[in-house]
């Protein structure tokens, strides 16, 4: 999953337009970067392995144009070095390209246009893309002739932004499953994997459905589809740029940590307005007609997704979990008239989209709950739950993972009408808020297990749904190997790894569970390990421990693993690792 952008203006100003849109896409890969632009009749690339700001102290460019495009790559096929960077030029020299997605059967392709006098500079599916456009076009003359013909013979996933060196007075499109918006401002048009790339720029912005291509001028944009011209629609763009500002925080991790309380208070206000559930009845219904509730999801989302599982117990409903790159291969269906449960943040998490055009072709209703309702995955959902939580962009979810299990706590009230959910969540933020206010004491946690090589988590029921997420938390951010183990299971092996001085921690909510935990962490200091508890006021142990407030069991989880986001961030700060943009890492996985 990389970024893309593209601008055209009616100013000489694109030079910091792109550079402030690459800025925002970071977080969509980050081990190589480049930007390409036309002035006096030839197309300039400026590209390096690294970050943004590896690239423009490698070229301050101190000139100014008014047409460019842009990427910032997480590589997939072609080291992250400089050649595999993008733009890539084709070998004549007439378009330069940028693309994100995967082209499944590039090699072929390659070695068609080999044969035909090309030859490529880098290893990748993208150089093969601009080359065999460009190949259409040298025939043809015709640049949207030649991406209708390319999309003909490419199978795979792609968003490409495209200058021609002939024709300096837009800029090039082409969608297929891989995201691309058209942002709209007084100044001129944009293209971008995300609106969050020239959100201090445009109200608006255009979304494009796949097979949709076309270019952009200054003024206007032009989207085709095979048959010829298409309306498109245009959205408010929701991000207002001071709110996906860092402030006076360090990262965007420990902002977005403690947005938290008022992220969940925004969802009792949409979700629950003048004493009143605000779910469609039409959603209610198709609950209550449903005899499965299957949940799909990937990471973070599909840790959250089995605390939802577990509250579905609730309403009586059988229901089960599946890691979304799992399922897509080995489906499985369950009743007559399952609801397939989708989380996903981004709403662009290719595994996911897998998952659900197959749930759309059986027939399958689908419920979403995301934090981005242009996504392609909201496009394809029979309902949708937004999580209103402003842009998330960090690459380790935090306010996403609480704001999710939130909804579905409201959805589970409405479908019982029952208000005391409301209550509880209101008790929930005033413990989040003393998390908070702590947050020192976990920061002296957190110097205790940093040189550490090992870090376990251990729970039972939702403590062991919770001690996933706080181990993913951990290793995705510091690189400190962790493991989240079940109570229960440790003596089934996992035991054999327990050693002197190892950090465990353990989650106590459940006073069903307290004593079998309690007899875990005596399993695990009896081989030395070090036990850290983060338990309830009403369950504490004599262990070194961190209380929270005591709070009903099914809105525990969202306090606690509060404690699992802080111990992480600290940690990597400390290690002086970069928090937000850990390695080999990308916010939205795009890609298979
Ligand atoms: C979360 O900390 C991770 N960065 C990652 O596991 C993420 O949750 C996963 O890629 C799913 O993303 P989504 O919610 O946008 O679908």
């Amino acid at each position: 999953m990389c970024g893309i952008v593209g601008v055209i203006s009616k100013q000489l100003d694109c030079n910091q337009k792109i550079r402030y849109g690459l800025k925002k896409l970071e977080y969509r890969g980050y081990d190589s970067v480049g930007y390409a632009y036309i002035l006096d009749n030839k197309i300039i690339i400026n590209k390096c392995k690294g970050t943004v700001e590896n690239l423009y102290e490698k070229y301050p460019n101190l000139k100014e144009f008014n047409i460019g495009i842009g990427h910032t790559r997480w590589a997939t096929t072609g080291k992250a070095d400089n050649k595999n960077a993008h733009p890539h030029l084709s070998f004549h020299k007439k378009i330069a390209l940028v693309h994100n997605g995967i082209i499944d059967n590039y090699n072929k392709i390659k070695s068609f246009l080999t044969k035909n006098g090309y030859k490529f500079k880098s290893d990748t599916d993208s150089e093969v893309v601009a080359n065999l456009i460009e190949y259409y076009y040298l025939k043809n003359n015709n640049i949207m002739e030649s991406l209708k013909l390319s999309s003909q013979i490419l199978i795979g996933n792609y968003a490409v932004a495209i200058l021609n060196i002939d024709e300096p007075d837009r800029i090039y499109f082409y969608k297929r499953k891989s995201p691309l918006v058209i942002g709209v401002s007084n100044d001129g048009l944009f293209l971008a994997s995300d609106s969050l790339a020239f959100d201090k720029y445009c109200s608006d912005f255009i979304d494009i459905h796949d097979d949709r291509f076309g270019y952009i001028t200054k003024d206007n944009a032009y989207v085709f589809s095979n048959k010829g011209i298409v309306d498109v629609k245009s959205y408010k763009n929701e991000n207002k740029s001071e709110d996906n500002e860092l402030g006076h925080y360090p990262f965007h991790m420990i902002k977005e940590i403690e947005e938290i309380p008022s992220k969940i208070e925004k969802l009792l206000d949409v979700y629950y307005k003048d004493n009143n559930y605000n779910f469609t009845n039409n959603l209610l219904e198709c609950i209550k007609n449903s005899d499965y509730i299957i949940f799909v999801g990937c990471g973070t989302s599909y840790n959250a997704e089995r605390i939802l599982s577990r509250l579905t117990d609730q309403i009586n409903k059988p229901t089960l979990t599946f890691i979304a790159s799992e399922w897509s291969y080995y489906p499985v269906y369950f009743g007559k008239n399952p609801l397939f449960v989708f989380l996903s943040q981004s709403g662009e998490t290719m595994d996911v989209i897998k998952c659900i055009d197959i749930v759309k072709e059986k027939g399958f209703k689908s419920l979403l709950i995301t934090n981005s309702e242009a996504s392609t995955l909201a496009k394809k959902a029979d309902f949708v739950l937004p999580l209103y939580s402003g842009r998330e962009i960090a690459v380790a979810s935090t306010k996403a993972y609480v704001t999710m299990i939130t909804v579905y706590l409201l959805l589970i009230g409405a479908y019982q009408n029952d208000a005391s959910i409301i209550d509880e969540i209101k008790e929930a933020i005033t413990a989040i808020k003393d998390i908070i206010a702590r947050k020192d004491e976990i920061y002296q946690i957190a110097l205790k297990i940093k040189k550490k090589k090992n870090v376990f988590f251990l729970g039972r029921g939702y403590d062991y749904d919770m001690a996933l997420e706080a181990s993913l938390k951990l290793k995705e951010i510091t690189y400190i190997h962790s493991e989240a183990i079940a109570g229960g299971e440790l003596k089934h092996g996992p035991i054999a790894l327990i050693e002197k001085g190892v950090p465990v921690f353990c989650f106590f909510s459940d006073k069903k569970t307290y004593h079998a935990l309690l007899n875990n962490v005596n399993e695990v200091k009896s081989r030395g390990a070090k036990v850290f508890n983060i338990v309830n006021e009403s369950l504490k142990t004599n262990d070194e421990q961190f209380i929270i407030k005591d709070l009903p069991l099914r809105v525990s989880m969202l306090s606690k693993i509060v404690f699992a986001f802080y111990l992480a961030y600290f940690v990597s700060y400390q290690k002086g690792l970069n928090v937000d943009k850990p390695r080999n890492l990308a916010k939205s996985v795009t890609v298979e």
